[in-house]
């Protein structure tokens, strides 16, 4: 493998992979197919300390490399992606704006806690007509005297409910279309903000996912995040590291579904062999492993990029898009080399499949990361 890990990521990765193989990888069929959101697990994550890997130290976090968060998301991911969204929706798409946008008091009083693992954060721009196209959204946020008043609602948000902070967007002045959006930093409890039902998804069953609803929800002009008007820009950017947890979700699905066909073509045998012993498995595993492989060099390279500071609108893009496909693809092999044992919920990789199809969807639709890598090829 071209990444060559420093000794710090070695021991990152240990902690990781031995909570994942000893607290997540038991009982993620069961609380898959319960629809569980196990509060307690998420403590024990957040307990390692994870949320806080590459937040400043004067807010609470390690201060370390973007890339050991990147590389403990896809560990986690490769055990339970469910709460592994859980923890990307949490740092990439909650916490960061505030570490990049906030002021000195808003990091103090939201960041902090996120980043030591007291809570959870979450991203609300989705609306139930506003999916891809962004801009198009109806809730609107008004100015009275020190406060925004505001309504509307937020759809498939990634940890309503247990979350505390949430960083929502919503139109200031509907007639400057992008322009006229805004980011605001809101808490649970908040009069005015409530929850929808969960929502009933295909896959990633172990995270959740509610409706946000806004209606009179006063929040102070303190709350605001970033300028007026630059709340576009603010869901684009934060997105744009949100994409590189997905590519790590996607690469972490890819390796499960790798893992679990190489153990079950060893062991199943068929014609008086191990079905690894034909060739057609032996090719379809090589094929496999080298998606795979892809799969994580093109995520590095995206997070390398953020890591040092480089332009990543595009990298990102292209390892979401990448690694969502090579999950989905190497699922879909992986089910078929189990055969209808691939087809059951009582062996792992039916929950792989399912869940590899969310990357393709969400954080932007691979259509929209075409979109965006278009858009820089033909500048
Ligand atoms: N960083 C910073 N600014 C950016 C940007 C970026 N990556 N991309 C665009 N912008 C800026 C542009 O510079 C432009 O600003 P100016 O007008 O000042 O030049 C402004 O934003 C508008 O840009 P565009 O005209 O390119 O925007 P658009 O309306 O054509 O939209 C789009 C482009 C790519 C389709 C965009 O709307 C998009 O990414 N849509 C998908 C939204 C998405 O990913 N949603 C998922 C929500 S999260 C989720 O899935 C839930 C969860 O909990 C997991």
């Amino acid at each position: 493998m071209m990444y060559q890990l420093t000794e710090d990521q070695e021991l990152l990765l240990q902690t990781v992979n031995e909570f994942g193989a000893q607290r997540l990888a038991p009982t993620v069929l069961q609380r898959d197919a319960a629809n569980e959101f196990d509060e307690s697990l998420v403590k024990e994550l957040l307990d390692l300390g994870l949320q806080g890997i590459c937040f400043p130290e004067e807010y609470g976090g390690a201060g370390a490399s973007y890339v050991d968060y990147i590389l403990a998301l896809r560990d986690i991911c490769k055990y339970d992606d469910g709460i592994g969204i859980t923890y990307s929706a949490s740092v990439s798409l909650g916490a960061s704006p505030i570490d990049v946008f906030g002021t000195p008091e808003q990091k103090e009083k939201y960041l902090r806690p996120v980043a030591e693992g007291k809570t959870l954060a979450a991203f609300a721009l989705t609306e139930p007509n506003a999916g891809t196209d962004a801009a198009s959204q109806l809730t609107v946020a008004e100015k009275v005297g020190d406060e925004y008043i505001i309504n509307g609602s937020k759809m498939f948000i990634t940890n309503a409910g247990p979350a505390d902070v949430y960083v929502i967007f919503a139109m200031t002045d509907k007639s400057q279309g992008t322009k006229g959006i805004s980011a605001f930093i809101i808490e649970k409890g908040m009069p005015g903000f409530t929850f929808g039902p969960e929502e009933h998804k295909m896959g990633i069953h172990t995270s959740i996912t509610r409706e946000l609803i806004f209606k009179d929800l006063h929040v102070p002009a303190a709350n605001l995040l970033g300028q007026e008007g630059k709340g576009f820009k603010i869901a684009m950017h934060t997105l744009d590291g949100g994409r590189i947890g997905v590519a790590a979700q996607a690469t972490g699905i890819a390796q499960a579904a790798l893992q679990h066909a190489v153990e079950y073509t060893k062991q199943r045998e068929q014609f008086g062999r191990a079905i690894a012993k034909f060739q057609h498995t032996q090719f379809k595993l090589a094929e496999m492993a080298t998606k795979v492989e892809a799969a994580n060099l093109m995520l590095l390279n995206a997070a390398n990029d953020k890591a040092a500071g480089r332009p990543y609108t595009v990298s990102a893009a292209m390892a979401k898009m990448f690694c969502s496909d090579v999950a989905m693809e190497v699922a879909t092999d992986a089910v078929q080399l189990f055969g209808g044992y691939g087809y059951s919920e009582d062996y792992p990789v039916a929950r792989l499949f399912r869940n590899a199809k969310i990357t393709q969807i969400y954080e932007g639709t691979n259509e929209v990361q075409k979109m965006v890598v278009s858009g820089a090829v033909l500048r």
